[in-house]
């Protein structure tokens, strides 16, 4: 079906997920949603950010999405029972069931460290879905709330993010871990970072190519898959920052077709 995959975060992070989508299914065209004028989601309420992601979600399928990715972990963990309620016809997809299945599927035992945001961390979805699959895994978590506005902000790959991701990932929690999932869709940006503070392999998990994966089965079993890309993709967001433009020409190159939407007026 020739019709648009809608994908929204509150800001740069989702575009790490829609990068992924973009390679993973050329004939899909994208419209991304960036919610910058609530970023950081993070701190936000449940309720806030249920009601964020609901409306968000009726614009893009206003502009004739035929599923919607929640590509944050926060609205994932927060809102998506919801937004399931709400749009009952719709496929939704979050990110982090894909990525529980993938760490489900590779790790038998062992010790899965998670970074999040507060939000996430909270909410204890992480820990509650692996250790309910699987009772032998250990899953410490730590939030990490100073890195989504850290990396918004366009700080990543210099002194500073460096320092402050050192300090979170020295915390005890994290010794003889043998994987990480970084529970935050902002967090590919700083992967390379998170790996060299590692001196021994761990594997650092990001979601951004599972859940890629994930819109591609999901979409192919309802027989939703598009045969050309038709149109430019679109990205919006609720509030212009610069370094949102910067970082979007950073994963889809100088031509993108960025639009301030004050969809909350
Ligand atoms: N990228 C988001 C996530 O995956 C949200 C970061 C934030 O706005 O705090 O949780």
């Amino acid at each position: 079906m020739n019709k648009p995959i809608g994908i929204f975060d509150s800001g740069i992070g989702g575009l790490t997920v829609a990068k992924a989508i973009a390679e993973a299914l050329p004939n899909e065209t994208i419209i991304y949603f960036g919610d910058t004028a609530h970023l950081p989601y993070g701190d936000k309420s449940k309720e806030s950010i249920t009601m964020y992601s609901k409306r968000i979600t009726g614009f893009l399928l206003a502009k004739g999405c035929k599923a919607i990715v929640i590509a944050c972990n926060t609205a994932s963990a927060h809102a998506y029972a919801d937004l399931k309620k709400f749009y009952p016809k719709v496929p939704i997809i979050n990110v982090i069931d894909p990525t529980v299945e993938y760490c489900l599927g590779k790790y038998k035992k062992g010790k899965i460290g998670v970074i999040a945001t507060r939000g996430t961390i909270k909410s204890r979805i992480y820990p509650r879905k692996l250790l309910k699959a699987n009772s032998k895994l250990e899953v410490p978590q730590t939030a990490t709330p100073l890195l989504a506005p850290m990396i918004e902000e366009g700080f990543f790959n210099n002194k500073i993010s460096k320092t402050i991701i050192n300090s979170y990932l020295s915390t005890k929690n994290f010794e003889k871990i043998d994987a990480l999932i970084l529970a935050c869709t902002h967090y590919p940006l700083i992967k390379k970072e998170v790996i060299a503070f590692f001196k021994r392999p761990v594997e650092v998990i990001d979601s951004a190519s599972v859940v890629a994966d994930y819109t591609k089965k999901t979409l192919k079993d309802l027989g939703l898959l598009s045969k050309k890309k038709e149109g430019k993709d679109l990205f919006y967001i609720s509030d212009y920052t610069e370094s949102f433009e910067e970082t979007s020409k950073l994963f889809f190159g100088d031509v993108i077709d960025l639009k301030e939407e004050r969809i909350w007026d």
